[in-house]
């Protein structure tokens, strides 16, 4: 298995008062080429359980349980260890693109720095290959746009970057919170058609976090439903979304039948 959580609860230090358990004992398993969806209202703990896999919850943070990678725990590692693992293993999309790119440096750039630090690759050797990521997350007119810088594209386009610099490291598992939240539809799509393909050519793994069973359902091959902290259930996506057994996962595809359904036959076909 790639990626065994086994019943992480974090809870963060107060002031004031005992620490609060904001996830209360979530497992999971993560296979290559396999995705994991994890769906769930604002404030349910994905995105610490997302930071608590990459290594990178703050000091106020304690965690127990098991985060194994390839067999090591996360949990135990040091900080040095850790850079390591976040520079080749675990990659990271950011919801908001533009916070995780730099604003003077051209995107070409950007994407070329990561691929010399980790694969140690000449200038212009990570020239070339930037092009390539640039082109495989389909990026129109890619030997132009590599000079652009990040503010000189649309949202949808510094998705991609992000992504391309996710993938310049080469993970073998990538954590994408929220990643298409602030784009339009058809966009977000495109932006999802992507990462699925990206998972089904690269064999990685991908856990896809997101509040809209819409996203979940088009690429996510198993989910996982979260409510305060707690697994609500989790199984095959198609099974989950179909027949769920708890009442807040009702809910939550009560509240968004016609996208869902619309999604669920999408990948019926
Ligand atoms: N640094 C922190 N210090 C204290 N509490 C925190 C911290 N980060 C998150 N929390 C708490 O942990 C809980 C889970 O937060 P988390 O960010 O994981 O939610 P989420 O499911 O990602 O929500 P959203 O959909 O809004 O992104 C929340 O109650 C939040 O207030
Ligand atoms: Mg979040």
């Amino acid at each position: 298995m790639m990626l065994s959580v086994h019943d992480l609860r974090v809870s963060f230090a107060r002031e004031h008062g005992d620490p609060v358990e904001v996830v209360h004992g979530i497992s999971l398993d993560l296979a290559k080429g396999e995705t994991l969806g994890i769906v769930g209202e604002s404030g349910s703990g994905k995105s610490v359980l997302s930071l608590a896999t990459m290594g990178l919850l703050p000091r106020t943070a304690r965690a127990t349980g098991r985060i194994l990678l390839d067999g090591e725990d996360i949990l135990t590692m040091s900080e040095r260890q850790l850079c390591r693992v976040r520079g080749r293993k675990i990659g990271m999309i950011f919801q908001e693109p533009m916070t995780a790119l730099n604003p003077s440096m051209r995107v070409g750039a950007q994407i070329a720095e990561g691929l010399r630090l980790a694969q140690g690759l000449s200038r212009r050797d990570a020239r070339i290959e930037a092009l390539r990521l640039l082109e495989m997350v389909k990026i129109p007119r890619a030997a132009e746009r590599i000079d652009s810088f990040p503010h000189e594209m649309s949202g949808g386009q510094r998705q991609r970057i992000g992504i391309a610099i996710a993938l310049a490291l080469k993970p073998e598992l990538l954590i994408a919170d929220e990643p298409t939240t602030a784009l339009d539809v058809t966009v977000q799509a495109e932006v999802l058609d992507i990462l699925d393909e990206l998972v089904a050519e690269l064999g990685i793994a991908l856990i896809l976090i997101s509040h809209d069973l819409g996203v979940i359902a088009r690429i996510a091959d198993r989910t996982l439903v979260m409510y305060r902290g707690d697994e609500m259930e989790q199984g095959e996506t198609e099974q989950v979304l179909r027949r769920p057994t708890h009442a807040y996962t009702r809910k939550l595809l009560a509240a968004m039948p016609g996208r869902v359904r619309a999604s669920l036959e999408l990948s019926d076909g």
